[in-house]
């Protein structure tokens, strides 16, 4: 299509020159048709051309970012941005909150009490300089074209297409300022990509495009037939990424290792197994546990939640348990269900619930499947989550965490 006609387009749109029929039938026509990977980028340069487009004042290291395209109980960004701030990569990243299924890392931080995340670009430039990582709310100047076709993609069912996906999340990522960029790109029944054909073009047309921006980027194709940590809804989501940093094992850890190693890799240029081992070392020192610590103070927020007493005594007010109804495996969870009906408990009065199962556990009749905590469960929201859950006699296989990583 070329540059001219696509901006055209969209600025057309953002001025009212263009009606909202005209870009409607643009988008249908993306859905359809696709866009060549060269007029994808196009469309990301024209959108990010639209607003505000940030930099910072050059440190020893470049400002790094990540990004996950959704997933259910993933706090990595809680674990990564302490980690690689700890080997000493300045970290900002701009969050959004809930999305459809997924809670958002804003809703998660505000968990902390006091915390505050509508903070202007210059102040968190100067926590990262302080502490080395700041996470703050969407910058409202930041791609408005974004905004505007977003909330048209949503009204006319164009959201699920590969280019109009890519130049949202990567036209953001440009305009938020940092050099390095890990994507991760969530598959399976859970995540808008459902296979891992479909994950793993999304990720290469964002790492191109990224890198044809002159930025260091790489994304993983990560599973989310599961959800990823344990605790499913803001609270609980918290006190998985602290009990990590605590040194509990699990796939949250795992990985939040792998993307924070692969930033620190690229963004030190030294060697994946280098940066990896420095991530590493960061979280098993208890030195990121006490970065998390300070930029959670920096912005603001109550340390509460790092105290084990306040943690138990959330834990304590148990609403209800949905339990295996015979013995045998786990061979599906509806993660798109789960992600609603925690939403809805949460905003029904209740913190949030903690899944201990994964696609190919091993489960025995009257096995804790969900426990949910906080205000009482009603009996038919206990009904609907046990009907996220299948479990079959024969043995499944558990899915991998991370299918592969594109560079
Ligand atoms: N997230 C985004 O920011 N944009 C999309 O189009 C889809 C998910």
């Amino acid at each position: 299509m070329g540059k001219p006609a696509l901006k055209e387009i969209v600025d057309g749109y953002l001025s009212g020159k263009v009606s909202k029929e005209t870009m409607t039938e643009f988008l249908r026509a993306v859905c359809a048709c696709g866009l060549s990977d060269e007029d994808a980028t196009l469309l990301t340069e024209v959108m990010v051309e639209s607003g505000e487009r940030l930099s910072f004042t050059p440190r020893k290291y470049p400002y790094a970012d990540k990004h996950s395209t959704g997933g259910v109980a993933d706090s990595t960004t809680l674990v990564i941005a302490p980690v690689v701030a700890s080997c000493g990569v300045p970290f900002l990243k701009m969050s959004g909150r809930k999305l459809g299924h997924t809670g958002g890392t804003i809703d998660k931080l505000e968990c902390f009490k006091g915390l505050r995340t509508e903070i202007s670009v210059e102040e968190a430039e100067r926590i990262v300089d302080k502490v080395g990582a700041a996470v703050i709310a969407q910058s409202k100047e930041l791609v408005p074209a974004d905004k505007a076709m977003y909330k048209l993609r949503d009204e006319t069912g164009t959201v699920k297409s590969l280019p109009l996906i890519a130049s949202s999340v990567v036209s953001k990522k440009l305009a938020s300022g940092a050099e390095v960029f890990v994507l991760d790109v969530k598959t399976g029944a859970g995540a808008f990509m459902e296979t891992v054909e479909e994950g793993t073009a999304l990720a290469k047309l964002m790492v191109n495009i990224l890198k044809k921006s002159g930025k260091k980027a790489a994304a993983v194709l990560s599973d989310m037939n599961s959800p990823l940590g344990e605790g499913v809804g803001g609270v609980m989501e918290v006190i998985d990424a602290v009990e990590v940093l605590e040194g509990k094992k699990s796939r949250l850890r795992d990985l939040a290792l792998a993307i924070a190693g692969k930033i620190v890799a690229l963004a030190k240029g030294v060697s994946d197994e280098e940066g990896a081992a420095q991530a590493a070392a960061a979280l098993d020192s208890g030195k990121a546990l006490s970065k998390l610590k300070e930029m959670i103070a920096a912005q603001g927020g109550a340390l509460d939640l790092f105290e084990k007493q306040e943690r138990a005594s959330l834990l304590s007010q148990a609403a209800g348990i949905v339990r295996a109804e015979q013995d045998g495996y786990v061979a599906a969870i509806d993660c798109v269900k789960l992600g609603f009906l925690a939403r809805e408990f949460e905003a029904s009065g209740g913190y949030g619930m903690l899944v201990p199962v994964k696609v190919g556990s091993a489960v025995k009749k009257g096995d804790a499947l969900v426990r949910l905590y906080g205000e009482a469960a009603k009996g038919d929201a206990l009904h609907a989550l046990s009907a996220c859950f299948s479990i079959v006699e024969a043995r499944v296989k558990p899915d991998p965490l991370i299918y592969k990583t594109i560079t």
